[in-house]
């Protein structure tokens, strides 16, 4: 039955060697960890990707019960910890997911500073990278914010400050962050939401798509 629709499928649209250039591609035996075990390093990558992905479903499910103002948003969160069926192990992955998925980038990079994989011809790839990092580094930042708590304001409120301290374009960093509020107020949440939610995935998921290309036009580095 499967095989009759992929047949059906494939004879209109040809996606045999779409799939095929990806599972015959083979992966050379200095990054593969059953050859030497060593080359686990060049797991990282991958890894990244894994639990960019778990946060990437967590987090739209949270959207579900998530509300964004200043009014509930502490109790839509507290209502999703504490009554909804599973939201307890959504959020969970969430948070504790996002800690892990730097850890993780953090390692991937050391790895490809260490084998040096940012010289020619990947340096834009690296560039690309370091954009990445900083995204992630800002959903990091502003999805913090969005539980509405006391150590969420706090933090936010040294985040803000801090920003706002850059020489000359500071101020306008803040007013953008915080929208009309002194520091933080209504506008702010709403503000983060709409990165942390539409802004910085869109971002990601442009900057990861390049990156990907990139790896796979130009080979993985390598071996040292
Ligand atoms: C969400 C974050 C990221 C993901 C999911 C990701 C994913 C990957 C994957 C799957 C590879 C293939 C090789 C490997 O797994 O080691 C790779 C290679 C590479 N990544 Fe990343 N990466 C991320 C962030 C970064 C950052 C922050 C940098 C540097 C600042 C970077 C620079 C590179 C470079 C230069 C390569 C090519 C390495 C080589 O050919 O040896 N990546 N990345």
């Amino acid at each position: 039955m499967l095989n009759k629709i992929y047949d059906w499928v494939d004879e209109r649209l040809d996606i045999t060697p779409i799939w095929r250039d990806i599972a015959d591609h083979e992966v050379p035996e200095h990054v593969n960890p059953a050859h030497h075990f060593s080359a686990f390093i060049y797991c990282f990558g991958g890894l990244t990707f894994f639990v960019t992905v778990i946060q990437i479903l967590s987090g739209m499910f949270l959207t579900m019960y998530y509300t964004p103002d200043i009014e509930n948003a502490w109790k839509s969160v507290y209502y999703l910890q504490n009554e909804v069926a599973f939201g307890e192990i959504v959020r969970g992955m969430h948070h504790w997911g996002a800690s892990l998925v730097i850890v993780m980038m953090f390692l991937h990079t050391l790895r490809v500073f260490f084998t040096g994989s940012y010289k020619k011809p990947r340096e834009l790839n690296w560039m690309v990278g370091v954009m990445i990092f900083i995204v992630m580094l800002g959903l990091g930042f502003t999805g913090y914010l969005l539980p509405w708590d006391m150590k969420a304001l706090f933090a936010t409120k040294v985040g803000i400050e801090i920003a706002a301290s850059v020489p000359f374009i500071g101020e306008w960093i803040k007013i953008l962050l915080a929208g009309d509020a002194t520091i933080l107020g209504a506008q702010t949440l709403t503000r983060f939401f709409a990165i942390h939610v539409f802004f910085l995935p869109a971002a990601l998921l442009g900057l990861l798509a390049a990156h990907f290309i990139m790896i796979r036009r130009q080979g993985i580095s390598g071996p040292l």
